[in-house]
Formats: structure tokens, C-alpha cells, sequence
């Protein structure tokens, strides 16, 4: 497995690649490497014959009083867990190789960036789709993966691939949860004892609201006043940013539950921002 810490490097074993025939997936990550990223890692080493990973703790992502400065780094055990999967590459870069100067470019997909989480993240979609712009430039990857958790992050990058012509296919694959269903996140290492007991019922409120649409069709305020209950009874120590019942494709909100829907949340404990969601298709049969 190659290890590349700059963007010649990284090009250079794209194009050997390339050269033999091999169609090149890219896993973009922030590192401390958990069973949902490795999901992803094994999806693209099985359908690419050349799988790189990205491994970069993006800063323009981060608001001033967010956790950069502590987010978590396991970069050894990263790359033994890229290796054993069968990654071809790793690209690990330091800021002044992705950033050598102030980024006075920035890649804005306002309209999808704005509510959900881009309401209390200000300018962090911005600096997401910054850098997997960037990023897709350096690797040109023909396949790129990354996760249902963070929907509104794939939803938008998906439009701004469209909006762009970036020639990558974007693939998406489902959440991985703990046994007790609390979505894997780096984020997750924040929780006292008491925060990751209480943390499952984030994910127990969304299926219980995806029943309630399947069974009953309520208005949208409805389910949102349902998840505020269980919550307030569940996870007492959560505090809600948002609980929001949206049109997967626009993010825009939506008053009835018929057809698709996304019900999606972001609850903190101390400091952990925890963010869910539930894709309902209640026009489905057997949902
Ligand atoms: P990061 O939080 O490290 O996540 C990297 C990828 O793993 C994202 O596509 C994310 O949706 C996916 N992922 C995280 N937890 C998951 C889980 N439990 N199940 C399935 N997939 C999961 O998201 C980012 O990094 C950054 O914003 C990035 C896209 C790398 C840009 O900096």
C-alpha cells in the first residue's frame, strides 16, 4: 500500500494505475477510522482495482468554537486498517499541501448548505465541498464513496458533482451502527458513560417515527413533536439543534408524510454533536 503525503505523489500512482487499466475509487475521510468508514473502504476495494482513501482533518470545515484542535487521530492504526482491507493507496496530507496558501476559492451549494446542519455549522459545507472539490481534482477518481449518515453532506455533494461536471460517479452507502443501533461516528469517543447510554434513543426515535409515518401518515409537525417526546424522556441530557422531516432531494421542509421523506436530527451531549437520520418511503409497499 502506498502512503502519499503530497499531490505529485498520490498523481503519479493514480496514472500507473490508470496506465494498467484500473478504474480508481476514492474514500475522502477525516481519519480515526471506524466500521462505517472501513463499510465504505470495502466497497471501493472491491469494485475499484485501485481503492485510495483520504485521511485530512479539512480546518475549513470547522466553525471557530468547534472541536479541530481535538478531533481524534489514530493515523497508525488508520493505515493498518487501509492495508488489511486491501487499499491501494493512502493519501495523508498536512495543510500546506492541501492549502499552501489561504483558499481564496470556495465551492458553495447555498440553497442545500443553508438549513439542517449548515444552520448551526456556518460555513461548513463550504469548506466540505472546498475540499472534496479538491480532492477530486487531485485523484480523479471514477467512483467516490461516502455515507447515508451525513446526508445532507451527500446531497449536496452529489449537486455540486451534477452542477460542476465532475466525471465520478458518487456512491453512497448505508449507516453502521453499534448492536445497541447509536450511528458509528469519530464523535462518539466525546460521550461520558452516561451521554453513550442515553445516545441510542436518537436512533430508537427515528424508527419509531419511520413506523408512525408508515402506519398512521401524520403531518410532518406531528412526527417532529413525537421525536421531541421520546427524547425529553429517553435522552434527557440531549440537547436538540434540530429534528427536521424534509424531501430528501431539496432538503426543503415538508408538511405531509406521504411519498419520500427524510427525518433527520443533530442532538448534543456535552460536547458531542450527534446527528441521525431515517429515509421514510411511505408511498413503498411494506415500508
Ligand atoms: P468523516 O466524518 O471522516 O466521514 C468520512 C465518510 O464516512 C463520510 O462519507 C461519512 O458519511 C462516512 N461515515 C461516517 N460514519 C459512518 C457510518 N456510521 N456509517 C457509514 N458511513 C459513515 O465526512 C467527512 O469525514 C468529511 O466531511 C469529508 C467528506 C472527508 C470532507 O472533509
Amino acid at each position: 500500500m502506498i502512503v502519499a503525503r503530497t499531490i505529485p505523489r498520490i498523481r503519479q500512482a493514480v496514472a500507473e494505475a490508470r496506465s494498467a487499466g484500473k478504474s480508481v475509487g476514492l474514500v475522502p475521510t477525516m481519519g480515526a477510522l471506524h466500521a462505517g468508514h472501513f463499510s465504505l473502504i470495502e466497497a471501493a476495494s472491491r469494485r475499484c482495482g485501485f481503492a485510495v482513501v483520504s485521511i485530512y482533518v479539512n480546518p475549513i470545515q470547522f466553525g471557530p468554537a468547534e472541536d479541530l484542535a481535538k478531533y481524534p487521530s489514530t493515523p497508525e492504526a488508520d493505515l493498518a486498517g487501509c492495508e488489511s482491507r486491501g487499499v491501494s493507496a493512502v493519501l495523508l496530507p498536512a495543510t500546506e499541501e492541501i492549502y499552501p496558501r489561504p483558499c481564496r476559492t470556495i465551492v458553495d451549494v447555498p440553497d442545500l448548505g443553508r438549513n439542517l446542519c449548515g444552520a448551526s455549522r456556518l460555513g461548513h459545507f463550504q469548506g466540505v465541498c472546498t475540499v472534496v472539490a479538491k480532492l477530486l481534482n487531485i485523484v480523479q477518481p471514477d467512483v467516490a464513496y461516502f455515507g447515508a449518515k451525513d446526508f445532507q453532506q451527500v446531497t449536496i455533494l452529489r449537486r455540486m458533482a451534477a452542477d460542476l461536471n465532475f466525471p465520478v460517479v458518487i456512491e453512497v452507502a448505508p449507516t453502521v451502527r453499534e448492536v445497541d443501533g447509536l450511528a458509528m461516528s469519530s464523535r462518539n469517543a466525546y460521550l461520558s458513560a452516561e451521554h453513550r447510554r442515553q445516545a441510542p434513543a436518537l436512533w430508537r426515535s427515528l424508527q419509531m417515527a419511520a413506523k408512525m409515518v408508515a402506519e398512521k401518515r401524520p403531518l410532518a409537525a406531528g412526527v417532529v413533536e413525537a421525536i421531541e417526546a421520546y427524547l425529553a424522556e429517553h435522552a434527557p441530557s440531549g440537547v436538540v439543534d434540530y429534528i427536521e422531516a424534509v424531501d430528501p432531494d431539496e432538503l426543503s421542509p415538508v408538511e405531509n408524510t406521504d411519498g419520500r421523506l427524510l427525518i433527520a436530527l443533530a442532538v448534543r451531549f456535552g460536547g458531542a454533536r450527534l446527528i441521525d437520520n431515517v429515509l421514510v418511503d411511505s408511498a413503498s409497499p411494506g415500508s
